[in-house]
């Protein structure tokens, strides 16, 4: 316990970010330390799963020892102390994500937990990576809480879910193929722009005209909350030929502003759409495509024009960190859903 709070060493390394915490009563956050990869495996345009579970190993121990110093750090500027330390004998349990994600770059977290939890004796609790995402947003606005209909957008994940509780959601939809910042990442190594690519559209797009060229909108079947996004990407590559076979030049910031447009039109069409079906007056973003200038943007007019509070963390918690794994973690313990020592990586675990 850390000023009589419940205090959680979490960590996170589900992808190509390793990342440690120290959390109080779910929603304090006393350090949040990323390592991150993508300098490594920007040079192969994505994510090498090897390269990422062999970086993850090198780094988690520091990474975590970081997360402590820095908790110190914290503790020492708002008590005055000038040695004030967080150590392992102050953190009451520890908590990892374990799916979904990269199995090998999963196991080095795991492994790490879990060797944690059994050498000083500490609570083991398993996080699902998306109810992490999810989380985020009660560390940043301390008022929000369930119900609400969160849209979670990520590199490997587009759903949207009916959140109930705290440790109960619904899932309503998903993608039936990429994810909405596979697409992003996608579209950008068409147009050259580098990796990852969602950051790049965001900011080029800001000086193209969305309305430049029609990409077919993909709704689905009436009432679907499900999406598809991998016609896009095969959408702006045949445009991105056609124009250049004809030896037509082309704009960038304009087709990144229009696969964006086309892409965003969707997203937030249906889950407003889902909220209003789901009687929700909120709607909370989560995941590293919500830190989406242009997102938010729409998503607060559409939100507004219906009465609807909108949430999303700011641009640090939207993408991978184990501080939300920390604050969701908190909440299951408090339900008392505690793992043990089997807990097992789970690549595609569901929500
Ligand atoms: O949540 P995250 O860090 O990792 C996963 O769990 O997948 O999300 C990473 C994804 C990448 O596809 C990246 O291109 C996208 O989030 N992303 C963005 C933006 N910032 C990150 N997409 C669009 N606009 C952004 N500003
Ligand atoms: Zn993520």
């Amino acid at each position: 316990m850390i000023d009589g709070k419940f205090a959680i060493l979490a960590i996170e390394s589900s992808c190509d970010e390793t990342a440690a915490a120290v959390v109080l009563d779910g929603r304090q956050v006393l350090s949040n330390i990323i390592s991150s990869q993508i300098d490594i495996h920007k040079q192969y345009g994505g994510v090498v799963p090897e390269i990422a579970s062999r970086h993850h190993l090198d780094n988690i121990n520091h990474v975590v020892q970081r997360a402590f110093d820095e908790a110190g750090e914290k503790r020492a500027a708002e008590t005055g102390v000038p040695d004030a330390r967080v150590t392992m004998e102050d953190i009451d349990a520890i908590a990892v994500t374990y799916g979904p994600g990269l199995v090998g770059a999963l196991l080095i977290g795991l492994a790490t937990a879990k060797a944690y939890a059994l050498a000083c004796g500490k609570p083991l609790i398993g996080v699902h990576h998306i109810q992490g995402h999810i989380c985020a947003n009660f560390i940043e606005h301390k008022e929000l809480e369930p119900p609400f209909m969160a849209l979670v957008v990520s590199g490997g994940h587009t759903n949207i879910v009916e959140v109930t509780d705290y440790n109960e959601c619904h899932v309503l939809g998903g993608t039936r193929d990429d994810a909405a910042g596979e697409a992003y990442d996608k579209v950008a190594r068409v147009l050259g722009l580098g990796y990852p690519g969602g950051p790049l559209i965001d900011k080029i797009a800001r000086k193209g005209n969305p309305e430049a060229v029609e990409f077919k909108r993909v709704f689905l079947e009436k009432d679907s909350m499900d999406f598809s996004f991998s016609g896009i990407k095969t959408g702006v590559l045949n445009y991105v030929n056609s124009e250049q076979q004809a030896g037509r030049e082309i704009s960038v910031p304009d087709i990144a502003a229009s696969f964006q447009q086309a892409v965003l039109d969707v997203i937030v069409a249906k889950t407003v759409q889902a909220a209003v079906k789901m009687k929700k007056d909120k709607i909370v973003m989560a995941g590293g495509v919500s830190a989406n200038s242009k997102l938010r943007e729409m998503m607060a007019a559409e939100c507004a024009k219906r009465g609807i509070k909108l949430y999303h963390p700011s641009p640090i918690l939207c993408t991978d960190n184990a501080a939300m794994i920390g604050c969701a973690a908190y909440y299951k313990y408090k339900a008392g859903e505690v793992d043990d020592l089997t807990l097992d990586a789970i690549p595609s675990l569901p929500l």
